[in-house]
C-alpha cells in the first residue's frame, strides 16, 4: 500500500494578549509526523484540548502551520496555488462532530447535498439521480430530499454529513468524532456505514475520536495524542507502552461505573499549553515518574513494529485481545 498522506514535524501555536498584555504562546500541536497508508483507517485519541481537531484543520489544511508540512499523495500542500489547493479539496473531506452544526438549517436536504458540487463549480450530470444516489449510499430513503435537517434524527443527519462528504468522490475522509453526539446504538450504525463505504469506495480515514475502546476497535493504526504531542503510536492490537495510553484504557474498557479508573482519578491537573514542563508533560499524573522525566523530554522510541512510545520507563507488552472489525 502506497503512503497517501505524510505529515512531518507539524506544529500550531496560537498567540494571546497583544498591545498591553505580555504575548503568550500557546502549544496546541507540537512536532507531530505521521504516514497514512491508502485505504487505511488511522484513530487520533486523546482527551478533551489535545489538540485533536487543531490536527485535523491543519492536515486539511484549514488553519497553517507554525512549522512542518503535509504532503498529500506526495504533493508539499504549502507548494500549491489557491487553485490547486481548492481542487485538491475535493479530495480530502471533513465530517464534522456535530451533524447539526454541519449543515445549514434553511437548506433542504437536496440542497445539502448539492452544496458540495456548487462550492467546487462541478455540475453533476442529474441532480436528481445524484441526490437520490447520495442518500442511497448511506442507507437513507430518497423521500428524505424534500426534508430539513430538523426534521431528522441524529444519526440521519450524520448520515446525510457522510454524503455530502462522498458526494465529490475524496480519497481521504477526516472524521472529527462522528459519532460523539450519538446514541450508542446509533454510533454502532454510523461506525458499520463508514466501514461498508471504506470498502466500497477504498476510502482512507483519519478517525480522531477521545474513546480508545472504539478507535482499537475500528482503526488499524493509532495515535495518542497528550497536550498537543504524540505519546504513543501502536497497532490497534498492541498493548500500550505508554502509561498515559494505559490509563485511557483502562478508563475505556470497565464496564461498571464505580470502579472505572477514571483518567483524572491519576491525580495532577493537566499542565497548560501556555506553560508546558521542560520534561515530560504527563509527568505530574503519572504512577511511574522519576526525576529523569521531570528534567527531560522523551522522545518516540520503537516498543515493536509500528510501535513507539514516548516514555522514560515504558510498560511491559502484555498481549490482549482485541475484538475484530467487522461490518454488520
Ligand atoms: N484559534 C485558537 N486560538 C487559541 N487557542 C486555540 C485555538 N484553537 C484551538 N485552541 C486551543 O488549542 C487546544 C486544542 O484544541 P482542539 O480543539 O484541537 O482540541 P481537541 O483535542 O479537538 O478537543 P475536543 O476533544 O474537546 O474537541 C485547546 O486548548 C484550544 O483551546
Ligand atoms: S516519561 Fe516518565 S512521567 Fe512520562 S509517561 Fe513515561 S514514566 Fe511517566
Ligand atoms: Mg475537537
Amino acid at each position: 500500500m502506497s503512503d497517501l498522506l505524510t505529515v512531518n514535524g507539524l506544529s500550531r501555536r496560537f498567540s494571546d494578549g497583544g498591545l498591553f498584555r505580555k504575548r503568550k504562546v500557546f502549544h496546541a500541536v507540537s512536532d507531530v509526523s505521521f504516514t497514512l497508508k491508502r485505504g487505511q483507517i488511522l484513530g487520533v485519541v486523546g482527551e478533551s484540548g489535545c489538540g485533536k481537531s487543531t490536527l485535523a484543520r491543519l492536515v486539511l489544511r484549514l488553519i497553517n502551520p507554525s512549522a512542518g508540512q503535509v504532503q498529500f499523495d506526495g504533493v508539499d500542500m504549502a507548494s500549491l496555488s489557491r487553485t490547486d489547493m481548492r481542487r485538491l479539496r475535493q479530495r480530502m473531506q471533513l465530517v464534522f462532530q456535530d451533524p447539526y452544526s454541519a449543515i445549514d438549517p434553511r437548506y433542504s436536504i437536496r440542497d445539502a447535498l448539492l452544496e458540495p458540487y456548487r462550492v467546487q463549480g462541478v455540475k453533476p450530470k442529474s441532480t436528481d439521480d445524484t441526490v437520490s444516489s447520495l442518500l442511497d449510499m448511506v442507507g437513507l430513503n430518497g423521500s428524505l430530499a424534500a426534508s430539513y435537517p430538523h426534521q431528522l434524527s441524529g444519526g440521519q443527519k450524520q448520515r446525510v454529513g457522510i454524503a455530502r462528504a462522498l458526494a465529490l468522490n475524496p480519497s481521504l475522509v477526516v472524521l472529527d468524532e462522528p459519532t460523539a453526539s450519538l446514541d450508542v446504538s446509533v454510533q454502532a450504525q454510523i461506525v458499520s456505514l463508514l466501514e461498508r463505504l471504506r470498502q466500497e469506495l477504498g476510502l482512507t480515514y483519519l478517525f480522531i475520536s477521545h474513546d480508545l475502546g472504539l478507535v482499537r476497535y475500528f482503526c488499524d493504526q493509532i495515535l495518542v495524542m497528550y497536550l498537543g504531542r504524540i505519546v504513543e503510536v501502536l497497532p490497534s492490537d498492541a498493548a500500550p507502552a505508554h502509561p498515559y495510553t494505559r490509563a485511557l484504557l483502562d478508563s475505556t474498557f470497565e464496564p461498571d461505573p464505580k470502579r472505572r479508573r477514571s483518567i483524572t482519578r491519576l491525580g495532577g491537573e493537566i499542565p497548560s499549553g501556555y506553560d508546558l514542563p521542560p520534561g515530560c508533560a504527563f509527568a505530574n499524573r503519572c504512577p511511574r515518574v522519576t526525576d529523569l522525566c521531570r528534567r527531560v523530554l522523551p522522545t518516540l522510541t520503537t516498543q515493536g513494529s509500528g510501535h513507539q512510545a514516548a516514555c522514560h520507563h515504558p510498560l511491559a507488552a502484555v498481549p490482549e485481545v482485541v475484538e475484530q472489525r467487522s461490518v454488520a
